[in-house]
C-alpha cells in the first residue's frame, strides 16, 4: 500500500498492510484481529521521516469529530477526535469564540499526535490549554483518561514518546478554551510587528491566529507544495557553562534562558551558521527561509534526508561543539 500520500515529506514507501479506522470501536476490533502483528500507528503524517517500506500492519486513525463537552460562562471544554485535521480543529475553536489555541494555527498533522511531542509555537505548547486525552491501550484495548499531569509534557515530549511509547493510541483529545478574558499572547518575535503592520492595535483571537498565519506561510513551506516535516531538528538546551564557551566565541548567538542552569539556543541559526541554509543535494535541501527545516523537492528518498541531516548534525558539532537531536521520527 502506497505511503506517498500518508506523509508530508511526500516520501515514496510502502506498507504492508493498511487499514483505516473511522471509531474507537473499530480500532478495538483491529486491534483484537492483529494482536501479535507488528503495528505502525499512523495520524497525520506530519512528523515522521520514512526510510524503508513499513512490514507491519499500518493503522491509519480517521476518527472524526469535536464537540463542546462542558462550558461555563467564560471557559468551554472542546473535545477533538484524534482524526482531525489540527488546523481546522483551531479555526473551529477560534470560529466559535474558544481562545487558546490561536498562537498554533497552521501547525500541520492531525490532533491526535499533537499530545506526543507537546507541539509548541509562537510562545504557547498544547500543555498550555490541555485537559486530557482519551488513549486506548494497545494490549488490551482497554480506554484510558490521561490527565494534563499523567501526560508529563516537557519541550517536544511527553510520556507517549518516553515510558509509554508505542503501548497506547491517542483518540481524542479535550481543551479548556476561553470564551471572555482571552489570554491574547504577542510576546513572541514576529507577532506583534505582523499585528501592527496590518493596523492591528487591540488583537483579537482571529487577529493573532491571521498573523502567525501569515509568519508561518512567509518562513515555513507549504506540505503541499514541497514536502516537509516542520522543523527537522529541536532547538537544543545547553548547560550555562557549554553556553559561555560557545558565546564567547559567537557573541551573536541568539539564546533564550530556560533555568539558572540551562540556555536553549535555536538549531536554525546553527545550521544556517554552517552554511546549509537553502543548499540542495539532489532533491533533499534546507529550506531558503528557515533552515531548521528539510526539504523533498520531489524525488528524495528517505535515507538521502536522513544522511543530509546527519551530515548537517556533523558540521554544526564541527563548529559549535553543540549536538541537535532530530525532532521527527526517524522510521
Ligand atoms: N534562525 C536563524 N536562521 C534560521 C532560522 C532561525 O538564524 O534559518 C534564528 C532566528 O533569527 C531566531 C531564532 O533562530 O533568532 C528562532 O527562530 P524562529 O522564531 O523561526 O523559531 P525556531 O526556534 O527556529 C521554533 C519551533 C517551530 C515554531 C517556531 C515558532 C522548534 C524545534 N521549532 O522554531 O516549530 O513554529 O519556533 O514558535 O522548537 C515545528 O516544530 O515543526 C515547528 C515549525
Amino acid at each position: 500500500y502506497p505511503l506517498k500520500n500518508h506523509n508530508t515529506f511526500g516520501i515514496s514507501a510502502f506498507a504492508k498492510e493498511f487499514v483505516q479506522v473511522h471509531t474507537e470501536e473499530e480500532l478495538a476490533e483491529v486491534l483484537k484481529e492483529n494482536s501479535g502483528k507488528k503495528l505502525f500507528i499512523l495520524g497525520g503524517g506530519s512528523n515522521m521521516l520514512l526510510t524503508q517500506d513499513i512490514d507491519a500492519l499500518v493503522i491509519h486513525i480517521d476518527i472524526k469529530g469535536k464537540q463542546v463537552t462542558w462550558q461555563d460562562d467564560d471557559k468551554a471544554h472542546v473535545q477533538a477526535m484524534a482524526g482531525e485535521n489540527w488546523h481546522e480543529f483551531v479555526l473551529y475553536c477560534i470560529d466559535n469564540g474558544f481562545g487558546g489555541l490561536e498562537n498554533l494555527s497552521l501547525i500541520p498533522g492531525n490532533v491526535g499526535t499533537t499530545p506526543i511531542q507537546n507541539i509548541g509555537a509562537y510562545g504557547t505548547e498544547i500543555k498550555d490549554t490541555f485537559v486530557s486525552c482519551r488513549a486506548m491501550d494497545i494490549a488490551t484495548q482497554q480506554i484510558r483518561t490521561f490527565t494534563q499531569k499523567e501526560c508529563e509534557f516537557g519541550y517536544r515530549e511527553s510520556i507517549f514518546k518516553g515510558a509509554l511509547k508505542d503501548k497506547y493510541i491517542i483518540t481524542s483529545v479535550t481543551f479548556r478554551l476561553t470564551k471572555t478574558n482571552h489570554k491574547i499572547n504577542t510576546s513572541y518575535g514576529d507577532i506583534a510587528a505582523e499585528l501592527t503592520k496590518n493596523g492591528v492595535t487591540i488583537p483579537t483571537i482571529k487577529d493573532v491566529s491571521n498573523a502567525v498565519t501569515a509568519i508561518r506561510q512567509s518562513k515555513l513551506p507549504d506540505p503541499k507544495e514541497l514536502g516537509n516535516s516542520g522543523s527537522f531538528f529541536k532547538n537544543p538546551i545547553i548547560t550555562a557553562e557549554e553556553f559561555e564557551k560557545v558565546y564567547i566565541l559567537h557573541p551573536q548567538m541568539p539564546h533564550y534562558t530556560v533555568s539558572d542552569t540551562e540556555v536553549k539556543v535555536p538549531a536554525g541559526w546553527l545550521i544556517e551558521q554552517s552554511g546549509f541554509k537553502g543548499k540542495r543535494f539532489g532533491d533533499a535541501g534546507i529550506h531558503a527561509r528557515q533552515a531548521l527545516v528539510l526539504v523533498n523537492y520531489g524525488n528524495a528518498t528517505g535515507k538521502e534526508l536522513l544522511d543530509l541531516s546527519k551530515k548537517i548534525q556533523e558540521t554544526v558539532y564541527d563548529n559549535f561543539g553543540i549536538r541537535i537531536e532530530a525532532e521527527v521520527n526517524i522510521i
